[in-house]
């Protein structure tokens, strides 16, 4: 496995890689891409088997992207694993990883940006201004760099995923989105590698999230359609666990939208995204699940 730290380098990596993808009758030569920013757990290794199954060849991305942390938020503390994220990506059928240095990516004097519009300001958008926005521009550079047939995402950032794919196609960027599904811990609580911020306490009390959600699918399977209702239940479960001061756990929203225009809706149908956001403590966790899907 190639680990490739400059733009220019990556891309002739992956030209490369692509020559060498499996041909042959009846079978294309096609690149798969996961972008991460590193600390790997399971979720992400789903997304690379994913591509693996789909795709001749893979390449993926570790860089923890300073434009779509807000001041103030973790970027300075985020999990940084390279030698064991390497490790896994390698294990896994990965032929070549980019790993570019911060400076690399964002030399001084860099301003083109991708403006996403409103569709960046709603759930995760409403409380991290600015961060899909720096999503959507390092997506936008990292696909330009690999050039991938299909870039591969997962559920568990719906928000992200929905930004992504409207990119994608507003910019003709030519590329297959794939979004594949959360992947749990044995209880319940969605992989996120911001789970290792959470104390002993805080990690039973984020099971908040899931258990918020149970309650709303509930509500949906019992015939519920009137989206107000829903959310309502999920609200109460919210507000029986969170601390006056909001300390150990305050919720951010708790929404039921369209999974593409991220619009809430009125009347619940299949397809439609139920999601959450929360703090417990200091940690900004998330979570969601699909009407009637899956
Ligand atoms: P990161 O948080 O590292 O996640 C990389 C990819 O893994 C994202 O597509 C995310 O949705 C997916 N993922 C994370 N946890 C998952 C889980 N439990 N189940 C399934 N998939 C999961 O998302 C980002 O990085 C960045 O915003 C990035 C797209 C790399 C741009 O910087």
């Amino acid at each position: 496995m190639r680990i490739c730290r400059t733009p220019e380098e990556m891309r002739s990596a992956c030209r490369e890689l692509k020559a060498s993808a499996p041909g042959g009758r009846g079978l294309v030569r096609e690149l798969g891409f996961v972008p991460t920013m590193g600390a790997l757990h399971a979720g992400h290794m789903s997304l690379v088997e994913a591509a693996r199954r789909e795709c001749g060849v893979v390449a993926a991305s570790i860089f923890v992207n300073p434009t779509q942390f807000a001041p103030g938020e973790d970027f300075a503390a985020y999990p940084r694993t390279l030698e064991e994220d390497c490790a896994k990506l390698e294990a896994a059928g990965v032929g070549v990883v980019f790993a570019p240095a911060a400076e690399t990516m964002y030399p001084a004097g860099t301003t083109a940006f991708v403006d996403v519009g409103e569709l960046g300001e709603r759930l995760d958008g409403a409380s991290r201004p600015g961060h899909f926005r720096g999503v959507a521009t390092i997506v936008a550079r990292l696909l330009n760099i690999v050039g991938p047939d299909r870039a591969y995402f997962g559920q568990k950032d719906a928000a992200q995923a929905a930004v992504l794919r409207r990119m994608v196609r507003d910019l003709n960027l030519g590329v297959e989105v794939r979004v594949c599904p959360i992947v749990r811990e044995a209880d319940g609580l969605a992989m996120s590698s911001r789970n290792a911020y959470l104390s002993a306490e805080e990690r039973a009390r984020a099971l908040v999230l899931r258990r918020a959600l149970d309650a709303a699918e509930e509500t949906v399977r019992a015939g519920e359609r009137n989206a107000s209702a829903v959310r309502a239940a999920m609200l109460a479960y919210f507000s029986d666990f969170a601390d006056p001061q909001g300390e150990g756990l305050r919720l951010d929203y708790a929404e039921v939208v369209d999974a593409e225009s991220l619009l809430p809706v009125s009347e619940v149908r299949a397809g439609d995204l139920v999601a959450v956001a929360a703090w417990v403590g200091r940690t900004r966790l998330i979570d969601n699940f699909l009407v009637g899907v899956g």
